[in-house]
């Protein structure tokens, strides 16, 4: 079986669906050699992400990702949801086919650019190391 079960579930049952029309921040990201397409919408309250929406035109990879991404933050103060790698999520799936470790990226970057675009819409002072990409994917060679 080339997809774990959790792969499948997140697939088949992605969590957090949808969009969210008063977001506090929202992160768009693509990746540019599948052109698929990845949107996060975060809902903070107290520096704590107390709702969060996806949307994805992509992959079942990346779907999968992009849900159990949204589930390992929500409800959790932004600095951890800054410290979310795409390795931590690929683990919580159970793994996934090495030449698909690039689309749980798309989920690692799209929390960071929500929790960036928060930051800059509300002048909040940040330092820009925290945005460094901390992912880990043999294919993409970043
Ligand atoms: Fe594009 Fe998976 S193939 S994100």
């Amino acid at each position: 079986m080339l997809y774990s079960e959790k792969v499948m579930d997140h697939f088949t049952n992605p969590r957090n669906v949808g969009k969210m029309d008063d977001a506090d921040g929202i992160g768009e990201v693509g990746n540019a050699k599948c052109g698929d397409i990845m949107k996060i919408f975060l809902k903070i309250e107290n520096d704590i992400i107390t709702d969060v929406k996806f949307s994805t035109f992509g992959c079942g990879s990346a779907i999968a990702s992009s849900s159990m991404a949204t589930e390992m933050i929500k409800g959790k103060p932004l600095s951890q949801a800054l410290e979310l790698t795409n390795k931590a999520v690929v683990e919580a799936l159970d793994g996934l086919p090495a030449h698909k470790l690039h689309c749980s990226v798309l989920a690692e970057e799209a929390v960071k650019a929500a929790v960036k675009d928060y930051y800059d819409k509300n002048g909040i002072e940040y330092d820009p190391e925290q945005f460094a990409q901390k992912h880990d994917c043999e294919h993409c060679g970043e």
